[in-house]
């Protein structure tokens, strides 16, 4: 294992004032997007949509570090022939790659699930380096239920899951982002979020170690410690900020170059402003950023929606998102520069 060129690399995906566009919707997850806008999901609309946010200059050279592809676009190649790999490279950012192959029911738990995908996985590794991607992403999906949900099973057979994906990752020279997601669905309050979160950080990083996981090479894209969407009490800006700042300063080792959140159905404006309150608080061992998909690109999806003459202003919605949330990892965002630039 070469563990000065992935932590190149992990660091490059967290440069100051950069984060990861997460454009890695399966077929099923980018044919709902679509639908709700009305747009019919073939190979080519997927094409051209995701060949709009690639070809974005700006937002692609200034704000993104690099893209989370699904594996039929890493194959794909642009309208006039050039791989869509190529056009992100080419703007300066990393082509990254999905590899889990989704959940499944876990066996004795009900209700809840494991991420599968690692069958194989190393022979599929090497095919995506050969196609240019230099690091991958595997979610886990944790759920917040009654009767404590989640069971130690779940949290168990997910982390051990995850490590022996990065571990893998990191034995073909890719570098793993470690994605344990702990769900913001149901009616929980923050407190709870932070209690099942810290729990599953931890056995991940416990898993991480056992699988020899190099720290340095690594990117951890966690979910923040926040209230469920159905909760009635509904944690400040400033709550979620500093008791997720505490949750990780406990579980997450000053090793890791970066943190890369997801926005798990945050609004765009929630997800931009959670991140710089805590950048604004400063004083951290890693890099805080985004590694967004719908709060990237909700504003985006719906200005283009399907139609070739909306392209630049797909284009511009994807430039202010990212441009916001470059702002918010650096705490150098504010709701006022939200207005003026929208
Ligand atoms: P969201 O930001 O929409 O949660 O997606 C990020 C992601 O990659 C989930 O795996």
């Amino acid at each position: 294992m070469n563990v000065a060129e992935l932590n190149r690399v992990a660091e490059a995906m967290v440069a100051p004032g950069r984060g990861i566009l997460a454009a890695d919707e399966s077929t099923g997850t980018i044919k709902k997007r679509f639908d709700a806008l009305g747009v019919e999901s073939t190979a080519d609309s997927r094409r051209d949509y995701r060949e709009m946010l690639f070809r974005t200059k700006e937002a692609m050279s200034k704000y993104i570090s690099g893209v989370i592809l699904y594996d039929e676009t890493i194959r794909q190649n642009a309208k006039d022939g050039t791989p869509l790999v190529k056009l992100i490279a080419q703007a300066g950012a990393l082509p990254g790659i999905k590899v889990d192959k989704g959940t499944k029911p876990l066996p004795n738990c009900p209700g809840e699930v494991v991420t599968e995908g690692l069958d194989g996985l190393g022979e599929r590794l090497a095919e995506y380096r050969g196609l240019g991607a230099k690091f991958a992403k595997w979610r886990a999906v944790i759920d917040i239920g009654e009767h404590g949900m989640p069971s130690y099973t779940c949290v168990s057979a997910n982390a051990h899951a995850l490590a022996r994906y990065a571990a893998l990752c990191q034995s073909e020279g890719i570098v793993p982002i470690v994605e344990p997601e702990v769900l913001m669905d149901g009616d929980h309050d923050i407190d709870r979020c932070f209690e099942v979160t810290q729990r599953v950080l931890n056995k991940t990083f416990q898993e991480l170690r056992a699988q020899r996981v190099a720290f340095e090479g690594m990117i951890l894209k966690p979910n923040m410690a926040i209230s469920g969407k159905k909760s009635a009490k509904q944690a400040s800006v400033q709550e979620v900020a500093e008791k997720t700042i505490r949750l990780l300063k406990s579980c997450v080792p000053a090793a890791v170059p970066g943190i890369a959140f997801l926005s798990g159905g945050q609004s765009d404006e929630e997800a931009t402003a959670h991140l710089n309150a805590m950048n604004a608080i400063g004083n951290l061992p890693w890099r805080l950023t985004f590694s967004y998909g719908r709060a990237l690109q909700a504003a985006p999806q719906k200005a283009w929606s399907g139609k070739p003459a909306n392209v630049g202003a797909g284009q511009a919605a994807f430039t202010h998102r990212a441009h916001m949330n470059s702002l918010a990892a650096l705490g150098q965002w504010s709701e006022s520069l939200e207005k003026a630039a929208a």
